[in-house]
């Protein structure tokens, strides 16, 4: 059984698969589906205020005893708010994406709060394991939401080559494949997001989740480079709208305008044409909508089942 790597020691999950924080998505639902099936839910807090985070911190604990996580976006208005609210609430684990949360790890690591970073390049992952972080996750271009310039396959082994504590690979990840090859690259367990939209138990928009089933390994696009912050999602009128405008050299300010309240349009309110559908690129993978504990319980099969048949490739003799 895959179930002795450091990561779930460190997390007390039964096994290495971790949901990615999504905005809007990463509600108690899914969040504690996740970790009652044994991985670690994590709440995406996104850019909403305190008080959605506090009750979502109450109903996950309603609804599990496992350990869940929180994950604060760094360009959050509610960053500090939020941080307080974790350490108050004795929520054990942070997930941070977004930026170099480094600044707030000593203290966070006093409080006792377990930290793991997304990182997309060596020299973060480095800088936040100086400054305290617990575990980092990896998190390739290939991913849904925010991306780096680096892909999985390339940044895994490097972060994991250069760290002590555990690397999480996250991006481009959605069954267990994904998992074993994210363990040779040295990595302790893997991060999906995409892969749990298409989950019962995600209260995205089933138009949302229907978009993810049809795409096909060219659906999606990454868009807002020019802004500092790419964001990859299924291609739609909305990305050909912010193509276009970036080819004419939009200001920051136009493109940032086009973005307002887009994501809750496409992803909760289901206007697959002008909302914006943050998917990474595994999504043309993903062909069915599963319960939660059925994708867990399937990824860690297969995994299994892969890891005993790669005994062939050993020379004989
Ligand atoms: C709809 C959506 C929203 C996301 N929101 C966040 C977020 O708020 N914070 C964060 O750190 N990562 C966010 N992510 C990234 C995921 O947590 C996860 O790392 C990523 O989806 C992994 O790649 P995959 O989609 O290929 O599985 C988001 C991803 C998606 C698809």
């Amino acid at each position: 059984m895959l179930n002795n790597l450091a990561i779930c020691e460190l997390l007390h999950i039964d096994y290495p698969i971790i949901q990615g924080g999504m905005a809007w998505l990463g509600t108690a639902e899914l969040v504690s589906a996740v970790s009652n099936a044994g991985g670690l839910g994590t709440i995406g807090s996104g850019d909403a205020p305190t008080e959605w985070l506090r009750e979502q911190i109450k109903q996950t604990r309603e609804r599990t005893d496992r350990p869940f996580a929180v994950n604060i976006m760094m360009m959050s208005p509610f960053l500090a708010d939020n941080l307080k609210l974790v350490v108050e609430e004795k929520v054990g684990i942070l997930t941070f994406g977004g930026g170099n949360p480094g600044v707030y790890l000593a203290g966070l690591k006093e409080a006792g709060v377990k930290v793991m970073p997304v990182v997309s390049s060596v020299a973060l992952a480095r800088r936040l394991e100086r400054l305290g972080a617990d575990a980092v996750i990896a998190e390739g271009m290939e991913s849904g939401g925010h991306v780096g310039e680096t892909t999985t396959m390339a940044l895994v082994p490097q972060v994991a080559g250069n760290l002590k504590v555990p690397a999480i690979a996250a991006g481009g990840i959605a069954d267990g494949r994904g998992l074993v090859a994210a363990l040779a690259l040295g990595a302790q367990g893997v991060q999906m997001g995409t892969r749990f939209i298409c989950s019962e138990e995600c209260i995205a928009h089933p138009r949302f989740k229907e978009q993810i089933l049809q795409a096909n390994d060219r659906a999606t696009i990454v868009t807002g480079a020019p802004t500092g912050h790419p964001v990859r999602c299924l291609e739609n009128k909305l990305t050909y709208k912010f193509t276009a405008l970036e080819k004419a050299g939009a200001s920051n300010e136009e493109l940032e305008e086009l973005g307002r309240g887009k994501l809750s349009l496409g992803i909760m309110q289901g206007n697959i044409e002008e909302g914006s559908l943050m998917a990474g690129q595994i999504a043309g993978l993903i062909k069915e909508i599963k319960p939660v504990r059925a994708i867990i319980q399937d990824v860690m099969a297969e995994a299994e089942q892969i890891i005993d048949a790669m005994g062939k490739y050993k020379a004989k003799g």
